[in-house]
């Protein structure tokens, strides 16, 4: 079930062929937040272009933030490429990440700095997605079940087990989620629906895009991720169907940043700057990752959900990625409604 899912967590060692270059270039380690597919490309183009060997750990965002914070005294990461913005805001502020002003910047779209400028430069938006659901077409149709259109329909007594959704301290996915229902609703109602949700929902699982996975091969009914995650399951052929929630949704600032203290600094510019680039970004379709890109010469990809057809909240990343606030939520919805018996 989790093959590809298992491979998100896993490190991967990408040692690029043409060693010798490689080492006249020096080496760099990337821990990776977006799908491993997408890693691997990137760092075998990198290395194709620079001779530069390429290490690259694939993690969630809430999984690497934990792993940067805990390796704060003896960094072993480069460059933190992908994940939620959320907790690149959080390392910004906790001093985990380098400012750097790419010269890159000025070919971005106005979100993408903004996270930028919102850091003192110590993160940049490389990617933006919606939140949204992922439901199986065939499960729905076999136990007779509506196609869920809101986040009030989550919660409807027929879908006991049948959603899937990531957990918030591991998954930056989850934790949009838990801030965008706070966001839509007010705390404590998204607190009561989380609490009345967890009866419906049949795993939390580590990784973000996991609930696609699944929904695509039927192991759940409905799934909550980024949309575009749900897509890649679409185009590869699975039964699945995605929805943005009715009520608003909230969405993402897919973010990269230099690791202070970093052992490859230069190294970890060059990579900086080239994943800002056009070229760079376009190849995130190609490896069937189908997020908006940050350059605004990036082509947006054809099957990549349209942000502006979706009812987006004003998602206030500046507070939901304060380390206080973030740590906060997580804390609360692991007391709350991680803890409760199932
Ligand atoms: O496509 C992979 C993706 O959904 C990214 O868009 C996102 O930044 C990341 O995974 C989030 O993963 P996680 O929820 O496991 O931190």
């Amino acid at each position: 079930m989790r093959s590809a899912v298992a491979a998100f967590g896993l490190a991967v060692m990408a040692f690029g062929v043409g060693s010798r270059e490689a080492s006249a270039q020096g080496s760099l380690v990337v821990y990776c937040s977006v799908l491993v597919e997408w890693c691997q490309l990137a760092s075998n183009e990198f290395e194709r272009k620079t001779g530069t060997k390429v290490t690259i750990a694939a993690k969630g965002s809430g999984e690497t933030f934990a792993q940067i914070r805990a390796e704060a005294a003896n960094p072993r990461g480069d460059v933190w490429w992908g994940g939620t913005g959320d907790p690149h805001l959080q390392a910004a502020e906790l001093g985990f990440t380098e400012p750097y002003r790419s010269p890159l910047l000025g070919e971005l779209h106005p979100w993408a700095v903004s996270q930028a400028e919102q850091s003192g430069h110590r993160t940049v938006g490389i990617y933006a997605g919606a939140l949204g659901f992922a439901f199986n077409t065939e499960q729905l149709a076999r136990k007779k079940l509506e196609a869920p259109r809101c986040w009030k329909d989550l919660l409807a007594a027929n879908l006991k087990d049948e959603v899937q959704i990531s957990n918030p301290a591991s998954s930056g996915t989850a934790y949009t989620a838990v801030a965008t229902l706070v966001q839509v609703m007010g705390e404590e109602p998204a607190f009561a629906y989380l609490k009345q949700l967890h009866r419906n929902v049949n795993q939390y699982t580590r990784s973000g895009p996991a609930p696609a996975r699944a929904a695509a091969r039927g192991e759940t009914t409905i799934g909550i991720m980024f949309m575009h995650d749900a897509v890649a399951e679409a185009i590869a052929g699975f039964p699945v169907k995605t929805a943005a929630p009715c009520e608003g949704t909230g969405y993402e600032i897919g973010s990269m940043s230099i690791i202070k203290g970093a052992r490859n600094p230069e190294n970890a510019r060059k990579w900086y700057d080239w994943a800002l680039t056009g070229e760079a970004q376009a190849l995130g379709a190609r490896a069937k990752s189908y997020q908006v890109p940050s350059n605004r010469s990036a082509p947006i990809p054809p099957d990549a959900p349209k942000l502006a057809d979706i009812k987006l909240i004003n998602y206030d990343f500046a507070k939901y990625g304060q380390a206080a606030e973030r740590k906060r939520l997580i804390e609360r919805w692991e007391k709350e409604v991680g803890a409760l018996p199932k």
